[in-house]
């Protein structure tokens, strides 16, 4: 009977909302590369010879009311996996960190409301693209700020990436350029103190893995925080987290986010 009535509540309050009134209280802007995307339960079908997503979400991405993501063209829906989907179009998006995150944000603390994410990941991509003024970067900006003009505060820039450059050049330039892209984004988004918190990659392209690793180990700004991805297990491809470690750098980055808040309650 409890159940029921908890599973009522919750449809009817799906359901009686109506399009454009769905708004977040607290915003988390995702952007990087494949593994912030997405790619867990993504197998190759030996049929077709096409990437698939086996479409298993399990409880911890759990799509609910209080979780909202920006579609492409800019409205607030309830956010449900691959959240990626219509973002990183040109690739097959499966489960990634983004649910799992907000979930366990959501049971750790409450009271920040309804939670709109802005998928804002796209695989393949090199931090060189990410630098101010390119397409990567002024999208990441136009959605922010699509985002917050529903009146919700931008609370954090969750960051995945780094996979596409380790490959020697790419590896050597990786931190100072990484640098400047988060201090732009501070800068452009007028937030100097805006909460970062970034996952230290355990998979890359390329000879210089360690590299990257380092680079991203030390970085020095404030309001900055890591989560090292170190033992996560991979799909076939040996590139990509499968669901189950998509879910912990989820998990993990929910808690680098709250010590980032509240260094002591941790
Ligand atoms: C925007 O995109 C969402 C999600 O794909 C869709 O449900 C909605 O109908 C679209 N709205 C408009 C105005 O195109
Ligand atoms: C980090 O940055 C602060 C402030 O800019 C500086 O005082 C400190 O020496 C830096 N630490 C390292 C390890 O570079
Ligand atoms: C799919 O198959 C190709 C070719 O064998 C392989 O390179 C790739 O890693 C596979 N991807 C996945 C996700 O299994």
């Amino acid at each position: 009977m409890f159940l029921f009535v908890i599973f009522f509540v919750l449809v009817t309050h799906v359901g009686s909302i109506m399009p454009g009134e769905l708004k977040p209280d607290n915003i988390f802007l995702l952007a990087g590369q494949s593994n912030m995307a997405g790619r867990g339960g993504v197998y190759n079908d030996t049929v077709t010879n096409l990437l698939k997503w086996d479409g298993l979400v399990p409880p911890q991405c759990t799509p609910t009311p209080n979780i909202l993501t920006l579609s492409l063209n800019k409205t607030w829906e309830i956010a449900r996996e691959p959240l990626h989907k219509e973002i990183d179009n040109l690739k097959t998006c499966g489960v990634g960190p983004g649910m799992p995150f907000t979930n366990q944000i959501l049971a750790e603390r409450p009271d920040f409301g309804v939670i709109g994410l802005v998928p804002c990941a796209i695989g393949g991509t090199k931090i060189e693209q990410w630098q101010k003024g390119t397409i990567l970067y002024n999208q990441l900006m136009d959605r922010a700020r699509a985002a917050s003009q529903s009146g919700g505060r931008i609370c954090a820039l969750l960051w995945y990436q780094g996979e596409s450059d380790c490959g020697e050049q790419d590896a050597m330039l990786y931190k100072g350029r990484l640098e400047k892209f988060f201090n732009d984004v501070r800068e452009d988004l007028n937030s100097p103190y805006l909460p970062i918190n970034l996952v230290v990659i355990s998979s890359g392209e390329g000879e210089f893995l360690t590299s990257v690793r380092d680079a991203q180990l030390n970085i020095n700004l404030s309001n900055f925080n890591s989560v090292d991805a170190v033992g996560s297990t991979f799909i076939a491809d040996h590139l990509h987290l499968d669901t189950r470690s998509a879910v912990r750098i989820g998990q993990k980055l929910a808690d680098s986010f709250l010590y980032i808040i509240s260094p002591r309650s941790n």
